[in-house]
Formats: C-alpha cells, structure tokens, sequence
C-alpha cells in the first residue's frame, strides 16, 4: 500500500515525502508544478505530473499503486493574491479537492490527512490560538482552506473518509536534502537569508506600530520537519481508527520580525539591512499557536523550538542550493 502526496514537489510536501520514506513507507507525488520543482522529488519516487482534479488520473494512480491514505498539500497560498483573484483559489483550493475527494470516495480510499491553515482563524481574539478559536478567515485564501475543512467533515459523514487537518502556524527551515524554494518568495526567513547572500538589497518589515515589544509583528515558526513527522503521526493516528479531527502545528513561542532579522545576522555572521514600511492589511500583530491537543492526542513534539536552529538549517540549505531546485535542473 503506498501514500499519495498531493503537492509533493512543494516545499512541506517534499520534505514529508522524504520522511514517510525514512519511516518505510511508500510515498507516490502528484503534482502538476505549477509551484514546485521535479528535481524536490527524487528520482525512485513515483511521480505524476498533473492536477489532483484530473479524475482519471487519480483513478489510476490509486489502482496503480493501491492508495491507502492521501496527504493533500497542493494548494495556491498567496494571501494577497487570493484578496486579487479569488477565483483562482477557490477553483483550485476547492474545486479541485472536490473532484479528488469525490475520486477518494468512489475508490474507498478512507484517510485523508489536510494542509490546513491558521488563516482560518482570521484576526485573533485571545493568545495563544486553540482549536475552539472562532474560524472567521480575513482573506479568501483561508476561507478556501476552512471549506474544505467543512467539506471533510460531510465526507466523513456520507462517505467515512475520516480526515486530520492540520493547522499549521509558519512554516520554515529545511533538511539537508529540502527546502523552501518559491517563486515569488513572500516568506519571512528566506527573505532574509536572500538579503544576507546580497541577493535582495534589504529586508522589508510591514508595520513597526504593533502593540508587541519591537512594535512589530509576532509569528510562530515550525521547522518543515515537525511538520512533517507530525503528518506521519496523523496517518498512525487514522489508521488506529482516530475520528475526524483538527490539530493546530506550531511551537507556541512568538518571534517578532526584528528578531528574526537579528537571528539571522548572528546565524550568518552577516549585516542585513531592514527597511521599515506600512503594516499590510490583514495582517494580525501576534500569532501564536496552543498545540496542546497535537501533543496531546498525536503524541506530537516538535524537536525543534529555536528559532536561531530554524534559520541555521534553511541557511545552510541555502548555501549548498544557491539558486534553490534551479541548482538541480539536468
Ligand atoms: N508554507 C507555510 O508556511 C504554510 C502555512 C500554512 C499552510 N500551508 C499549506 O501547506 C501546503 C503546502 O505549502 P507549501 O509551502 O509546501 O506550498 P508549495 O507551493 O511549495 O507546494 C504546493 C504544491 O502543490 C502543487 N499544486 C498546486 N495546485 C495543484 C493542483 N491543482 N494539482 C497538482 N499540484 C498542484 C504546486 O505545484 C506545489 O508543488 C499548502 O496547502 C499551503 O496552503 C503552508
């Protein structure tokens, strides 16, 4: 039986493809690389090039390989651009999870593990963020996420595909083998690290008026690998008959982007020069992840809570792959 890693050529997929495998399973990618990159999938994986909704695609690939479970990670996940072009979302972060879903259900492929997102909070009434947090997303990239939460839950009911969605807070870092490579990049971290090799001139930070210490914004970073291995524990858990449920990922402490920029420059050795502009719209001043249920309930830990670790390992992924998967291309 093999796993079906929707999006595994994308950064958090990868980096679960390569630990489903370190942990003896059999992971299978689609991906349509609209985002990713082939060369984030190594060469004895099996790989499908094309959409999750191309029907008779996944339905050969599920009899191919005899799906048992789906991790789903492709999705659009620029926020600004999801405020500009809903449409793109929905028909992509909906529509095409439907027509996978509805493959999944016809297929009697009964476990679903969800890239989920703490966008589906919205603005935060109290911190840290717990799963009973109100879900009023601000944009429509999380409300494409938080239907699908809802979708997952009727299919539960009509269909018993019982489901984990996981609410990850930010992602970063990376393994020896993967990381983040997006194009644009809008993440934090990576941002800075391009600024410390020289290859943007300055760091931007949006809004220093926050009611937080530095006054500017709180985020909470997860390394990709307790990312991944917290999916792995999703798929145990589902396989030991767990009911549909959500947990949110994050480690609980809050940097601010100033201290991020100063981990950075001590983890580099290297000035990095930081421009202050005008907060976004939209964008919260503190998030922070409670994940005691994940700990709780998924036996989940994450190994790495320092943020100067983080940046080390995206760092030093960054210098062995100066131009990140381009590096790879034959
Ligand atoms: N990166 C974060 O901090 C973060 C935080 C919360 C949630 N998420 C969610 O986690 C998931 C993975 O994020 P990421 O940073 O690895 O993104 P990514 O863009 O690196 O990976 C997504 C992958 O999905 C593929 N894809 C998109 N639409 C597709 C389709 N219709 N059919 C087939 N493939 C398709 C892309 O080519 C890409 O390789 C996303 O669903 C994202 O919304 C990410």
């Amino acid at each position: 039986m093999s796993i079906l890693i929707t999006g595994g050529a994308g950064y958090i997929g990868s980096v679960t493809v390569e630990g489903l495998r370190t942990n003896g399973e059999t992971p299978v990618v689609i991906d349509n690389l609209v985002c990713g990159h082939r060369a984030a999938v190594d060469a004895d994986v099996s790989f499908h090039k094309g959409n999750i909704g191309d029907s008779d695609l996944v339905r050969r690939i599920i009899e191919q390989h005899q799906i048992e479970a789906v991790m789903h990670f492709s999705a659009y996940a620029y926020v600004g651009e999801s405020v500009a072009d809903p449409g793109k979302y929905f028909e992509n972060n909906v529509a095409e999870t439907l027509r996978l879903l509805n493959v999944l259900a016809e297929s009697g492929v009964d476990k679903f593990v969800f890239s989920s997102t703490c966008a589906t909070y919205g603005e935060p009434e109290y911190m840290p963020i717990d799963e009973d947090h109100p879900q009023k997303p601000a944009n429509p990239y999380g409300w494409s996420k938080l239907f699908v939460e809802r979708i997952l839950e009727s299919f539960d009911v009509a269909h018993g595909i019982r489901s984990v969605s996981l609410r990850y807070f930010n992602a970063a870092g990376a393994t020896e083998k993967h990381g983040e490579h997006h194009e644009p990049e809008t993440h934090l971290i990576p941002l800075v690290l391009a600024a410390a090799k020289g290859e943007r001139p300055d760091v931007k930070i949006f809004g220093t008026d926050y009611p937080t210490d530095d006054g500017t914004a709180v985020r909470d970073y997860i390394h990709v690998s307790d990312l991944s291995r917290a999916h792995i524990l999703a798929l145990e858990y589902l396989r030991a008959g767990g009911r549909t449920d959500a947990f949110n990922l994050g480690n609980g402490n809050g940097y601010s982007v100033r201290q991020v920029i100063q981990a950075a420059e001590g983890v580099t050795d290297r000035k990095i020069t930081a421009v202050e502009d005008k907060k976004r719209p939209g964008d919260p001043s503190i998030l922070v992840a409670n994940a005691a249920k994940a700990r709780e309930v998924l036996e989940w830990e994450p190994a790495v809570k320092d943020i100067e670790e983080i940046i080390e390992s995206a760092w030093r992924w960054h210098q062995a792959h100066p131009q990140g998967y381009a590096d790879s291309r034959a």
